[in-house]
């Protein structure tokens, strides 16, 4: 059976794509699960930077961690599009792909071909812009915007090509608290927008330290307590909002059962 498709994908840049993808491929590995990982993104990589940081962490530590298989789109290797995200599904049971903060062909085609449509965005009014506009007065939605367009677009495409859905999450990357009246006015907006575009929103990570500076590494906090590193009890919380939006995400459970179960 071919793999779930989980495509990571807004054309706003810096909203949270490859944080979000990095944190998605790696807790489906832990579980067990035979991932295999996209980078679209060919000039920054972040998410192969990542995966290739966790490559060599293990050779440096002898260690051995549940690791995706990857790789990094090329339009030069010549392979399609189609062609390597086809290869890669065949492998595996969640093949993942992080896109880069632009629109272009390519991640159009990826977006077709999505079972999963993850768009992160920052909590603001700033990243709902592209999704929908708001009333500045009210802070209703006025109109969709581009973005639910292009999507609309995808949806359309991929209904024709093989008569398949795209389930379409709006994540909430970043989310910080102490902003509590910003926080209800964009729910308040998502909500409204998710009803008239169709998309589900869900929790996404919040805004926290330990989601940057484990990069060079190429580690996450699931990884800590393998690695024999104290998880202190903000990491208790920050597991528990990783677990949730995995949660968020409704993957099927037969897109292959878990191979070995490790701790999260
Ligand atoms: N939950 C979070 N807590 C703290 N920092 C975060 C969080 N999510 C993302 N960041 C930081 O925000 C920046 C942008 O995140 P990321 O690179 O994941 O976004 P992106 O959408 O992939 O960007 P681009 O469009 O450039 O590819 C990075 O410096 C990342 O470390
Ligand atoms: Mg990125």
């Amino acid at each position: 059976m071919a793999a779930h498709r989980i495509i990571f994908a807004n054309e706003k840049g810096g909203s949270g794509k490859s944080t979000s993808a990095v944190h998605t491929a790696i807790a489906l590995a832990v579980k067990g699960h035979r991932v295999t990982a996209l980078d679209l993104d060919t000039r920054q990589r972040t998410f192969g930077r990542y995966l290739d940081n966790r490559v060599d962490y293990m050779k440096r530590a002898g260690a051995t961690l549940p690791m995706p298989a990857y790789g990094t789109f090329n339009p030069a290797d010549g392979f399609t599009i189609h062609e390597r995200l086809d290869n890669l599904a065949a492998e595996a049971d969640f093949l993942i792909v992080d896109t880069p903060g632009r629109d272009d062909d390519y991640v159009r085609a990826a977006i077709e071909t999505a079972d999963t449509l993850v768009t992160p965005i920052n909590d603001s009014f700033v990243d709902l812009d592209l999704i929908g506009q708001v009333d500045p007065d009210n802070y209703k939605i006025k109109r969709p915007s581009f973005y639910a367009e292009l999507v609309w677009d995808a949806r359309k495409a991929r209904a024709k090509s093989d008569g398949g859905t795209v389930d379409w999450v709006v994540l909430r990357n970043r989310l910080q608290h102490l902003e509590a009246r910003n926080m209800r006015r964009v729910a308040a907006a998502l909500s409204e927008l998710s009803k008239r575009v169709g998309f589900r929103v869900i929790p996404g990570l919040s805004e926290r330290v330990i989601y940057r500076e484990l990069f060079p590494k190429g580690l996450t906090l699931l990884d800590l307590a393998a690695i024999g590193e104290d998880a202190g009890l903000a990491h208790v919380a920050a597991r528990g909002e990783l677990r949730e939006l995995i949660a968020g995400l409704e993957l099927p459970e037969q897109a292959g059962a878990p191979k070995q179960t490790q701790a999260a």
